[in-house]
């Protein structure tokens, strides 16, 4: 592949093809059609994918986002041991009827122009995560109530005019959704928050980043220890910025929750931004967010252990807050320990509304059920890397039963927590 007119790498270990700036698939690499596992195509010109994709029979991933795409490539159909499609902001607005192949466990679709989704979406029977914020959908297909495996839903930034049909609360294992900044989300008046110039911060090192943002340790104006959390765009695959701000703004003040104290408008590259009160350095983060292979579950350091007073302890700090923020109507929908800041006595600090909802009216006990479920996860994971804590598990499994309505709401487990403690 000497001759290609763009940049290719290829790493032998994790069977990872990286081409960057690419207008075509070269047929060259069907000199390696027994070994490719990850095609990573971002960043290029291509609007479609070849025939002989298929071909590449250990296919697993393929990357395809910041392309020219119009449609869903429907020859991923025939990939038959796809396990991710990521094609997030390319121009697709046609997702036909078959386009994606059974195996299929995580999809991205972030950033396009798709009003609907084909109804065979409902055969992903094995689909766990599925990320679509930033489209113009106003509906769900019926069938993807089939989709039963689905842990992970971002619907932020679309065009719903009415709340999502119910079956979709109701998915048995769905813990983490986010449904802000549609048509029909709630926009309460959130009250107004202080407005700074980026240049009055002495803006110091990175605290730390995703995909979204980037969060520097700052001092403000006044002499206060900050944080500036800094969107990397308009659009994250969470949704948009100024609801991360309007949830934060609606939860307002809590001891176990990370305080908003402003918002930032002319960051570097007009970059918009939030000014957040600092977690002190004592605190770290729980957890770090998944990765390829463990999906929609976060990822531990091998050497985790946590002793049972720092889980009861994290457990009640994090069951408080999500009292608190479900009392708001505010649902977080992103409870996950890579969002939880912890000192060595298990003192927490939940924060990121990046994917938090308003809720208002009949849905809110299911979406509670949904940051419930989200709890059990944690807990399960926290729990895993605990000794003598067999006493919780029973809890756990109560946030993790797949009636959403006959999970205990956050107000009953901080009693269950408290009992336990006490
Ligand atoms: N107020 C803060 N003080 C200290 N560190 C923070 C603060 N806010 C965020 N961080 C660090 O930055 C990381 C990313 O912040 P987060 O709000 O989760 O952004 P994102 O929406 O991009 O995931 C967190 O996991 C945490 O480690
Ligand atoms: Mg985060």
């Amino acid at each position: 592949m000497q001759s290609l007119p763009f940049f290719h790498s290829y790493d032998p270990v994790q069977k990872w093809l990286r081409l960057r700036g690419a207008s075509y698939l070269p047929e060259e690499l069907l000199a390696c059609r027994d070994e490719i596992e990850v095609l990573d195509v971002n960043d290029g010109t291509l609007t479609e994918l070849p025939d002989w994709l298929p071909e590449l029979s250990r296919l697993r991933i393929v990357f395809g986002s910041n392309n020219l795409f119009e449609e869903v490539p429907p020859v991923l159909a025939e990939c038959s041991n796809l396990y991710m499609a990521g094609f997030k902001s390319c121009r697709i607005s046609t997702f036909a009827e078959d386009s994606l192949p059974k195996s299929l466990v995580w999809l991205v679709l972030t950033d396009n122009t798709l009003k609907e989704l084909p109804h065979s979406i409902g055969e992903l029977s094995h689909l766990k995560k599925v990320s679509l914020a930033g489209n113009q959908l106003f509906y769900l297909p019926e069938e993807m109530q089939l989709c039963t495996e689905i842990e992970f839903l971002r619907l932020s930034a679309n065009a719903f005019t009415q709340e999502p049909a119910e079956w979709v609360f109701s998915l048995p294992k769905l813990a983490w959704y986010g449904d802000a900044g549609n048509p029909f989300s709630d926009v309460r008046d959130a009250g107004s928050v202080q407005e700074y110039s980026w240049d009055a911060f002495r803006v110091g090192e990175l605290l730390g980043e995703s995909p979204s943002s980037e969060v520097f340790a700052a001092v403000s104006p006044s002499g206060e220890q900050v944080a500036l959390k800094l969107y990397r765009g308009e659009l994250t695959s969470d949704g948009f910025p100024r609801d991360d701000m309007r949830a934060a703004l609606v939860a307002g003040r809590h001891a176990q929750l990370i305080q908003l104290l402003g918002r930032v408008t002319d960051g570097p590259d007009g970059r918009q931004g939030l000014v957040l009160e600092r977690v002190p350095d004592s605190f770290t983060a729980l957890g770090l967010p998944p990765s390829l292979s463990t999906n929609s579950r976060d990822v531990y350091p091998d050497s985790a252990t946590f002793s049972s007073s720092v889980v009861t302890r994290v457990l009640q700090s994090v069951a408080e807050a999500a009292v608190h923020l479900h009392s708001r109507g505010v649902s977080h929908g992103d409870l996950y320990a890579h969002n939880i800041l912890v000192d060595p006595q298990g003192t927490a600090r939940l924060g990121d509304f990046g994917a938090a909802s308003l809720y208002d009216g009949s849905s809110g006990s299911f979406r509670e059920a949904l940051d419930v479920r989200a709890f059990g996860y944690l807990m399960e994971e926290l729990l895993q890397r605990s000794s003598s804590m067999a006493k919780l598990s029973e809890l756990k499994d109560a946030c993790l039963v797949e009636d959403g309505s006959a999970r205990p709401s956050f107000y009953e487990i901080l009693g269950a927590l408290e009992e336990f403690t006490g």
